[in-house]
């Protein structure tokens, strides 16, 4: 076994970088004792050389560029936690396979748009690329799928994987406040990403499931197949009328092959609220896999910050420090597969939410439309009010979303709708 020390470059130096210098600083003999080597951080490279992190960076190599940094010959691993799905991060990345040099990012955008490319790389390199940190932070979820459960056959992965669109919707109902003053809260707090969108957008959990979704199905990562939703049309009326019947809104990510193909969607879905989902509070982040051996196994904890990204960059390091080299995505990459696209999801409970004209027949005119399109009502609740409109809230039996979707198509004709539908999604969990 090898007792030379494994030799780092850090390209990048904001939260996530600062938080692996300082692993690195203080826990050196823990570190070396784990690996049965030691890791030395050789250089480092950021945007700005001068700017006070808060940490020393004395000992190290300043190099001028990511490319520079990852061909140096001095080290033996690129660690790109600068971020970008373009740009500086790919060609540092290529730059550092063709050069020899193993590869830990914390990357998600990267992987989820040019992750095939870049497996099949480092494979035909003889190098690994690893990214526990680039999904759910702290969680060790990519671990968890690529080794613990690798003898199972995965029929989901779900989960919620933005800490900040947890903590909007979570907030909201707490606080009772509306999407707009908690999106606010939010940007003081420094929780969202420098463009917004990509949190409440879902994408950035789009990336995330786009991964887990590869290494579950061993399919090539593909982003676009994923139908993605933000929360930003959730208000506060849904919030509470869900916790009426029983569930929480989340913006869930479902991973699941089916004979459909491979459904994959970040979309607002309902969870029962006695859930571990439903229970899930602020800005932490869950990982749901269901495996045919295991069963369901639920990870959860911090997804984003200095010392839980730090933490999953380091079980990377490690690993290619102890000799442990895995596929990128847990299968050589010329063995993923093409998997067909589920165009439509397996069908599902639905909560609807309808405003209604309060004249006789409204109710029994809309029931009918659900009835036409074969769709059975579960429960349903009418609320007391003063207007001259009334909330109904319907829970569904299972149901596909087109014959939802041409039920409510079919309301707009009944002449009894007061205001636009709500229709989310129930995932039973
Ligand atoms: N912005 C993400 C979140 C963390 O809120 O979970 C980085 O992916």
């Amino acid at each position: 076994m090898t007792t030379s020390a494994l030799r780092l470059g850090i390209a990048g130096l904001g939260t996530v970088g600062r938080g692996v210098v300082k692993i690195l600083q203080a826990h050196g003999p823990l570190l070396t004792a784990r690996c049965g080597r030691p890791l030395e951080l050789v250089a480092v490279t950021a945007q700005s050389k001068d700017k006070d992190r808060g940490i020393d960076l004395s000992a190290y190599d300043w190099a001028d560029s990511a490319d520079a940094l990852a061909t140096r010959p001095d080290i033996d691993v690129y660690v790109e936690l600068m971020g970008g799905s373009d740009g500086a991060a790919r060609s540092s990345i290529m730059a550092a396979l063709d050069a020899g040099k193993d590869v830990v990012t914390a990357n998600k955008a990267l992987l989820a748009l040019h992750g095939q490319a870049l497996a099949e790389r480092a494979e035909d390199a003889g190098r690994v690329i690893r990214f526990e940190a680039g999904v759910a932070g702290g969680i060790p979820c990519v671990k968890a799928l690529t080794e613990g459960l690798a003898g199972n056959e995965i029929t989901r992965v779900l989960g919620v994987m933005n800490g900040t669109c947890n903590y909007i919707l979570t907030r909201m109902q707490d606080a009772g406040l509306s999407y707009d003053e908690v999106f606010q809260e939010a940007s003081d707090l420094g929780y969202l990403e420098a463009d917004p969108t990509l949190d409440t957008g879902g994408i950035d959990a789009g990336h995330k499931l786009a991964l887990l979704a590869s290494i579950a199905f061993g399919a090539k990562v593909d982003f676009d197949a994923v139908r993605l939703e933000g929360i930003e049309r959730i208000t506060i009326e849904d919030i509470d009328r869900a916790a009426d019947m029983g569930f929480r809104i989340k913006l869930l990510g479902v991973a699941r092959m089916s004979g459909r193909g491979l459904e994959q969607r970040m979309t607002p879905c309902l969870v029962p609220e006695s859930s571990p989902l439903g229970q899930l509070e602020g800005a932490t982040n869950m990982v749901v896999i269901d495996g045919d051996a295991c069963g369901q196994i639920v990870l959860r904890g911090a997804g984003a910050g200095e010392g839980p990204t730090a933490s999953a960059v380091m079980s990377d390091i490690i690993d290619i420090a102890r000799g442990l080299r895995l596929p990128t995505f847990g299968q050589p990459a010329h063995m993923l597969a093409d998997l067909p696209r589920a165009h439509a999801s397996v069908p599902a409970p639905y909560y609807l939410r309808l405003e209604l004209l309060d004249k006789p027949g409204a109710l029994a005119k809309v029931a009918a439309k659900l009835g036409d399109a074969g769709i059975s009502i579960d429960r349903m609740r009418q609320y007391g009010h003063a207007e001259a409109s009334a909330p109904v809230l319907i829970v569904t039996h299972k149901t596909t979303r087109d014959a939802l979707d041409h039920a409510i198509e079919d309301f707009s004709a009944t002449g009894v709708l007061a205001a636009d539908p709500v229709a989310i999604r129930i995932e039973m969990v």
